[in-house]
């Protein structure tokens, strides 16, 4: 790809400017494992440029934050984080750059400017791979550079990656979101939805393979409908191990040797679709945590949210996938507080949560979007109601939760070992196929193995157990 090329010229400059002078970068990754995933090729393009990570960002000589925007809170925090910068930036001259996201959004890259001159990068969602290009022209040219793009990026193929973890890998197989449910920002700021090529999915995942990985989690703002636009509006795609939809995909990946484990997020409940439900069912190494994301248990707020099924049809999608998919387990998103929720209709959120009985509930307080239909809806819920609302909920959740906990004590799970404890490095940490921490003492020569362990506590947020 000759984008991608000229960017590996660019990389080679900066290599140049930086010989014998012993860079350091930092990277701050503030959003989801989209997110998190562009970091690690960010990661990538920026150690083949010469810089070395530093613990410290007052080492560093290139400070990169990777935003998010899906709530408000992500706004304090980046602006609090430049404040701290630029004390820094005035003895040492670090570049900073922005990128992800937030920097799709025209009010925040306008007091950006505004109020942090300071700032030398600002690159969007859609412009990722050109970061060696504006990198050198910031050093070499002393430029502010602003490249963010409003039209959908194409997919860039054959980035360098430098991956958090030599266990399990992130593999994104679509970018961007059509869904527009009217809450969120996503759409806006990531674009319309594009499938990469089957082929460059599995070989990315073979490639994996050969290297030792035994987890993989395929990432898309909606992975079950991978492959429809495209399909859709008749755009090419490269017919490969026969795979034109999510279900077959998931089929292709289970037949790669030495990849143990495959994870998903997220599927969206209107598109889970028999195939995919029979691919799950199907292919072993799957994992039976499945997210479904709720977001709404009352059918009214669900058609103001723009989310396209009922109540009863998420309860009747749960009970299909329970009765087909065996040891099934669910873990949701849920927002509370959206603009005009009533009491009997959160009611109705606590009612599925006590029927599904999820594995794990992530919970947000609705955060109003500017440019999103919610955020013209003069019918906001007030703070302190939203607030006891998500209380409640988190009663419930944590009350289900330790009740689940306990079902582990005593069994025996399959654990994948991930490395050292965060909290002890004595102990080892791994995940079971329900993506439950465990923590237990074993020897470091069992990381990236898949182990048996027995489970004899349970903790709130982790198992212990021994092997
Ligand atoms: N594409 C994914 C979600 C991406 S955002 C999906 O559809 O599941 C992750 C979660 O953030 C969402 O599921 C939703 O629960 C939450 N979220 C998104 N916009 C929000 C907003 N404006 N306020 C509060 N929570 C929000
Ligand atoms: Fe946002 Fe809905 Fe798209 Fe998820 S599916 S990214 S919640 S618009
Ligand atoms: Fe945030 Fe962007 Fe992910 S808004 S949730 S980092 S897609």
């Amino acid at each position: 790809m000759q984008d991608v090329e000229t960017q590996k010229q660019y990389v080679e400059k900066v290599k140049q400017l930086n010989e014998n002078k012993n860079r350091k970068y930092t990277i701050l990754t503030m959003g989801c494992q989209l997110n998190e995933n562009d970091s690690e090729k960010l990661c990538g393009m920026i150690e083949e440029m010469g810089y070395t990570r530093a613990e410290n960002q007052k080492d560093a000589d290139l400070v990169v934050f990777n935003t998010c925007c899906v709530r408000e809170n992500a706004e304090d925090k980046l602006f609090g984080k430049l404040g701290e910068l630029k004390k820094i930036k005035e003895s040492k001259g670090t570049i900073i750059a922005i990128g992800g996201c937030m920097m799709q959004e025209k009010h925040i890259t306008e007091k950006l400017k505004q109020s942090y001159p300071y700032v030398d990068i600002i690159f969007g969602t859609h412009t990722l791979y050109r970061f060696p290009e504006d990198l050198y022209k910031a050093i070499e040219e002393k430029k502010k550079i602003e490249d963010v793009l409003d039209i959908d990026g194409k997919i860039y193929e054959g980035l360098p990656i430098k991956r958090d973890s030599n266990v399990k890998a992130n593999v994104t197989i679509m970018n961007g979101c059509n869904n527009f449910c009217s809450y969120c920002i996503v759409p806006y700021v990531r674009g319309r939805e594009r499938s990469r090529q089957p082929r460059e999915i599995i070989e990315e995942i073979m490639h994996l393979a050969e290297n030792g990985y035994k987890e993989v989690t395929l990432l898309g703002q909606n992975v079950n409908s991978y492959l429809r636009v495209e399909k859709e509006k008749n755009i090419p795609y490269e017919q490969f191990e026969g795979i034109n939809s999510f279900a077959t995909l998931l089929k292709a990946v289970n037949n790669i040797n030495g990849i143990e484990r495959i994870r998903f997020v997220s599927p969206h409940p209107k598109d889970f679709t028999d195939d995919v439900i029979d691919a799950i069912a199907s292919s072993d190494k799957v994992c039976k945590l499945i997210h479904l994301p709720l977001q709404s248990g009352n059918t009214k707020v669900l058609k103001e949210m723009n989310r396209k099924y009922t109540k009863e049809q998420y309860l009747h999608l749960v009970e299909k996938m329970k009765s087909k998919i065996p040891n099934l387990k669910l873990s949701t998103d849920i927002i509370v507080g959206f603009p005009g929720e009533t009491e009997e209709e959160f009611e109705d959120t606590l009612d599925v949560v006590k029927k599904v009985n999820f594995e794990q509930v992530f919970m947000f307080i609705y955060s109003k979007r500017v440019g999103t239909p919610g955020y013209k809806m003069t019918n906001q819920v007030p703070e302190e109601i939203k607030h006891e609302r998500f209380n409640r909920l988190k009663e419930l959740v944590e009350s289900q939760i330790e009740e689940n906990n306990k079902k582990y004590v005593g069994t025996t799970q399959k654990v994948l070992v991930e490395g050292e404890s965060k909290t002890n490095s004595k102990m080892l940490s791994g995940r079971t196929d329900s993506n439950k921490v465990v923590v237990f003492e074993a020897d470091k020569n069992l990381i990236g193995k898949l182990i048996d362990v027995k489970i004899e506590s349970e903790h709130k947020w982790y198992l212990k157990g021994v092997i």
